[in-house]
């Protein structure tokens, strides 16, 4: 294998997907810990506690620095080498969450075991079905009194259709908790929350005598469970999960370190290295030997006066190095870059090379949109990173009219950012702005004062979601004039219904059955 090769094969490049509150800090924190890029426990959280003490931006602002770093996560585990890029929740879910879902070869979804499939988890996995992102699962807190296993199996299965494939089964739940049986490698790995690693012993074989010892009458219960779950569930198929239809299944409690290791074994055992990447003219390999990559996310620096950005690029062939030379192809611009971050755990260090799956952080004054390629020299355009149907609407109303213009200009430079999405109602002068999170509107508030010098009032707008159009131009024309007030042209001049509510969307698909209405769209 060429030694590119190898740097790529031992990539594994992921995302952790869920429901506020369901672990996913924690865990991360605990797949650090593991991976040996943080000695203390408490440093995400810590981080996590500071960014949630307040929905304050200024707050936030100054958090920012932070988030920049915890954005992306590198650090080497058994010679392979993790990127775990962060997919904020909260108050600050924004469309920068569903974005970095395109940037990431496979993703981890982490269920609380006592609530199940939760609404944003759903969201979110049906981002990462537009791709065929395998998902393998976490069930956390089995340290509480959870839900049946078989139950929460079921409802991932209904809910999200995806076949589940059980690889660990838990031995009881809450008080009774013991420990977990894989069932591929018929070993058991017993729950005591005082050993440094979650598990102070494992033994092989169900048939174990020492497995009666330790548990007594819950270790006959196990056989029993086992011979029913191998019976009714399914067995790991890994071109099923390779192709988003089916989830490895592991059980644990991330709070107590337990089951975390064997996630991250998961991880690297099962999980993709960097997958091949659709461009608009043809599919570009991990292991091509020139350097490409495209940008998922914009993120302002924490100085605003600097206007300072950094894009995030993820590498999608050859290798990157330090001072070299790329080409943004929509421009035909020549950066030279010397100053790519990388991130490392908590640290941003300068980056010397990075290969395919990899991320590079590269700074910039604003000239780097999202959604641009970087090529050495080829012009191609790589597709697949959408705009998503705002869920939330804002009318923008300027407090002082002489500065119409720089609003104008500050929101659409910050649409284009990816900060918020501007639509323009073809029948009023409005500047309506969409988002999926409402800490978007906050955040580009406070730019707009800061960077624009515009004071800005958000008014609530009548609108529940929106629908890219697409059709011939006779039924465009004919939608446009029906429904003028609601009918907008958004950063990329394409015609989006604003629809009052889900009754009138209904009723305009019906009306125009001809018409497409998309919940996505392609950037540029
Ligand atoms: P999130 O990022 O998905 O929002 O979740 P986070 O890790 O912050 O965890 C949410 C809550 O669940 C936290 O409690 C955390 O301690 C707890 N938790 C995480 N993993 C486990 C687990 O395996 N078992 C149990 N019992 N709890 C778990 P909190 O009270 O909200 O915060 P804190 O006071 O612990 O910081």
């Amino acid at each position: 294998m060429s030694s590119l090769n190898s740097e790529i094969q031992r990539r594994r490049t992921f995302a952790i997907i869920s429901h506020p509150d369901a672990g996913k800090t924690t865990l991360t924190e605990k797949l650090l810990w593991f991976g040996g890029a943080i000695q203390v426990a408490g440093e995400v959280r810590g981080r996590k506690a500071a960014r949630h003490a307040t929905s304050d931006w200024m707050e936030l602002e100054k958090q920012r620095g932070i988030s920049v770093t915890s954005s992306v996560m590198q650090f080497p585990y058994r010679e392979h080498m993790i990127n775990l890029l962060d997919t904020p929740g909260h108050d600050d879910f924004s469309e920068d969450t569903y974005r970095t879902l395109t940037a990431v070869d496979s993703a981890v979804m982490v269920i609380d075991s006592v609530n199940g499939v939760e609404a944003q988890t759903i969201k979110l996995l049906n981002v990462c079905r537009m791709r065929d992102t395998p998902i393998v699962t976490f069930i956390n807190k089995l340290d509480r009194e959870s839900r049946a296993p078989i139950e929460l199996l079921d409802e991932i299965e209904s809910v999200l259709g995806m076949q589940c494939a059980p690889m660990t089964w838990p031995i009881g739940m809450g008080k009774s908790f013991r420990g977990v049986y894989n069932l591929y490698t018929d070993s058991i790995a017993f729950f005591d929350p005082h050993a440094e690693k979650g598990t102070s012993e494992t033994i092989k074989g169900l048939d174990n005598p020492r497995l009666d010892e330790l548990i007594g009458r819950q270790a006959d219960e196990l056989r029993v469970d086992i011979e029913l779950v191998r019976g009714a569930s399914h067995v790991f198929d890994k071109d099923d999960y390779l192709s988003g239809k089916q989830t490895p299944v592991y059980f644990g409690s991330a709070i107590n370190n337990f089951g975390v290791q064997s996630l991250l074994d998961a991880v690297v055992d099962l999980s993709p290295a960097p997958l091949a990447r659709q461009t608009a003219t043809r599919p570009v390999a991990p292991d091509e030997a020139r350097f490409s990559g495209f940008v998922f996310k914009i993120q302002a620096n924490m100085d605003p006066k600097h206007r300072d950005r950094i894009a995030f690029l993820r590498v999608c062939s050859g290798r990157f190095e330090r001072g070299m030379k790329i080409k943004q192809v929509s421009t035909g611009k020549l950066l030279s870059v010397n100053n790519a971050i990388t991130f490392m755990a908590q640290d941003r260090t300068t980056m010397d090379e990075a290969y395919s799956g990899d991320i590079i952080g590269i700074p910039n004054h604003g000239t780097i949109k999202l959604g641009d390629t970087f090529t050495e020299n080829e012009a191609l355009k790589f597709i697949g990173i959408p705009s998503f149907a705002p869920e939330f609407f804002r009318r923008a109303r300027i407090k002082n009219p002489m500065k119409m213009k720089q609003l104008q200009l500050g929101l659409k430079q910050l649409a284009e950012e990816g900060a918020t999405q501007l639509f323009r109602p073809l029948l009023s002068n409005d500047l309506i702005l969409g988002a999926v999170g409402t800490l978007q509107f906050d955040v580009v508030a406070h730019r707009l004062e800061h960077e624009y010098s515009v004071d800005v009032v958000f008014e609530s707008f009548d609108c529940s979601t929106a629908r890219w159009l697409r059709g011939s131009e006779t039924d465009l024309k004919a939608i446009a004039d029906k429904y003028g007030f609601n009918v907008a042209l958004d950063g990329a001049d394409e015609y989006v219904y604003l629809a009052p509510n889900r009754v009138n969307l209904q009723m305009a698909q019906e009306r125009y059955p001809d018409v497409k209405f998309l919940e996505t769209r392609e950037i540029f």
